[in-house]
């Protein structure tokens, strides 16, 4: 049983706003494949991100830092091609919007024209203000993304909870308030105290997706190949796993083998 609280043909920014207000949850979901995304969508998740995670999960790299605005492009079109409900947010991925704003703008252009995604995703708060105006002036809805950003993972050396300390939280949440007052539709908080980010989801107007960021906050977002259990040596204490899928695809791709083998595949009926 669904327990959306209004029917929605096409979710949008406003929606997520709206669902806010209404206290609906919104549920939003990684997706970076036409297949994927079929699936997805049809199980009215609110709002897909094609991730940059794409670049640890389709690609196997070892962090989100090398996928480039062309793959995401690749990614996001397929995507859009599948999903005829959810919102669909692309990460703008790094290295195409960090070294001035008109960069950040023809990035984000970029994903609009030639994925036809409705919104973009970038890391970062007042450093990136500018870049962020400059999207936002142009008519693009960017959701903004504060607490663990992978795009920095350099910078910090762990991928362990963010924002325990004061200054960090103090900042977190200034950078919030940033977001929000810029125009921002929405902001994911990543792997940070859930009394934090239940205060910061209390203290503004937009919505608050958390990850690992518990239930105080507006959505949730999870990786789609985790929640599928098809990615098993990633197993943070925030991930809800639905399914054992990497166990059932290996046990069925063996199976397979075991057949073709044995000459039991193809049998009778499935020859001309
Ligand atoms: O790229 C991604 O999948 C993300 C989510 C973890 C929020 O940014």
């Amino acid at each position: 049983m669904s327990t959306a609280k209004k029917e929605y043909k096409r979710v949008t920014v406003k929606s997520l706003v709206d669902m806010k207000k209404n206290g609906e949850k919104i549920s939003m979901l990684t997706a970076y494949d036409y297949s994927m995304a079929k699936i997805v969508d049809a199980a009215n998740v609110d709002v897909i991100l094609v991730g940059d995670s794409a670049s640890n999960v389709m690609a196997g790299h070892e962090t989100t830092l090398p996928i480039t605005l062309d793959q995401m492009i690749y990614h996001a079109s397929s995507v859009v091609r599948a999903a005829k409900r959810a919102l669909i947010v692309v990460d703008i991925p790094f290295g195409s919007y960090q070294s001035d704003s008109k960069e950040a703008l023809r990035s984000a252009i970029r994903i609009m024209k030639e994925s036809g995604g409705h919104a973009v995703k970038v890391e970062g708060g007042v450093e990136i203000k500018e870049s962020i105006k400059r999207i936002l002036n142009a008519g693009i809805p960017v959701m903004g993304h504060l607490g663990l950003t992978p795009q920095s993972i350099y910078k910090f050396g762990t991928y362990t909870v963010r924002a325990k300390e004061k200054h960090e939280a103090e900042k977190l949440k200034e950078d919030a308030k940033m977001l929000e007052k810029a125009g921002c539709f929405a902001i994911v908080l990543e792997k940070i105290p859930a009394k934090l980010a239940k205060e910061v989801a209390e203290s503004v107007s937009i919505p608050i997706i958390g990850i690992g960021a518990g239930n105080g906050v507006d959505g949730q977002v999870l990786v789609v190949h985790d929640l599928l259990g098809m990615t098993h040596e990633f197993n943070p204490r925030f991930l809800r796993r639905y399914l054992n899928l990497y166990e059932d695809m290996s046990n069925a791709i063996s199976q397979y083998v075991d057949d073709v083998k044995s000459c039991d595949f193809p049998n009778d009926e499935e020859q001309y």
